[in-house]
């Protein structure tokens, strides 16, 4: 009879086998350079394109509310192809460096999707995302970071060999206690529609349409292994999977295989489908997000990127 367990709620709770607390939580952040003031984006309730002087005060209070992890996106004013100098994101890194110290772990983006004229990831020529020339200019943005305060390295752009490469230049500067968390199974997904609004940094005006070339397929799980696989050798120290929910088969695969933490991305994508769900009165969107984080740590994962982060009193019920 399994029903015995599930009567009373303090049974349910002693047998559980995943419990969710803030510490698995990380807050991503949107920095936006000439920004007048914080804006909303749509879809990502709670969430903000946040002013230099916001993200800090932003920061403070989620802090105050007991979180201390974030994920910073830094999105400069001028567009460029090459020759990236990453001097905005850097300031923010120093700023709130120079205000929260330790008391944050900050983990930084590295990717040239926002910084970039025409959306990619890359560095463009003609209809193709070169590799190589991309991977020079994303390990210089990762020793930039890095030299700002940035703790750990975050490269979300799926070019092969930039974890090696990121690994190398971090070292070679005396920078060896930088973590990477990798990107390492990020598949090609719609679910990334919000985020690209909130980061200025959908594909447009010239090279290919999407980025098929060089994020996952969907259909692909060999992919994603070999690709963790290979990060984690490269010298990824957190192996990430994103998106979450669709994907929990390839957490589950690689949690059994690597010996390595992993990390899952809620993406904007999956949050705002659970919260506008939520305002259409079709769900219990806070009892949903405590749902889809409980099965991405049941899935394997140590830890959750998500837009909800702060909300974490909301969604697991203590306020
Ligand atoms: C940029 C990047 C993306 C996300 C994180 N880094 C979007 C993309 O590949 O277009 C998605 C995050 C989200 O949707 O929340 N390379």
């Amino acid at each position: 009879m399994q029903r015995r367990l599930r009567y009373m709620p303090q049974v349910r709770n002693l047998v559980q086998d995943v419990r969710l607390s803030a510490q698995q939580l990380i807050q991503p952040l949107f920095v936006i350079e000439g920004l007048a003031e914080a804006e909303d984006i749509q879809g990502l309730t709670g969430n903000y394109r946040e002013t230099e002087r916001s993200l800090l005060e932003r920061m403070q209070s989620d802090l105050d509310a007991g979180i201390s992890s974030f994920l910073l996106f830094g999105v400069p004013a001028g567009k460029k192809t090459h020759a990236f100098d990453g001097a905005f994101t850097a300031r923010c890194i120093q700023a709130i460096k120079k205000r929260f110290g330790s008391r944050v772990f900050l983990a930084v983006d590295v990717c040239l999707c926002s910084l970039t004229t025409h959306g990619h990831c890359g560095i463009l020529e003609g209809d193709h995302i070169l590799n190589n020339a991309s991977v020079v200019e994303l390990a210089n943005l990762a020793r930039i970071y890095a030299e700002a305060g940035a703790d750990c390295i975050a490269p979300s752009d799926m070019m092969d060999g930039r974890i090696g490469a990121i690994r190398d230049i971090l070292d070679s500067c005396g920078l060896d206690r930088v973590l990477i968390m990798s990107y390492a199974a990020k598949f090609h997904s719609k679910f990334y529609g919000p985020f690209r609004l909130a980061a200025d940094s959908s594909p447009r005006g010239i090279g290919p349409k999407d980025r098929a070339t060089y994020q996952i397929d969907p259909a692909n799980m060999k992919d994603a292994l070999v690709s963790a696989c290979r990060d984690e050798e490269e010298g990824a120290d957190i192996i990430m999977i994103k998106p979450a929910l669709p994907y929990l088969d390839i957490v589950r695969r690689i949690a059994d295989s690597s010996l390595r933490p992993l990390a899952v991305y809620q993406v904007s994508g999956e949050y705002a489908a659970i919260e506008l769900m939520g305002q259409h009165g079709l769900m219990d969107a806070v009892g949903a997000h405590r749902e889809a984080w409980t099965a991405c740590i049941r899935a394997g994962s140590s830890m959750i990127i998500t837009y909800g982060a702060r909300n974490w009193q909301k969604i697991l019920g203590y306020v």
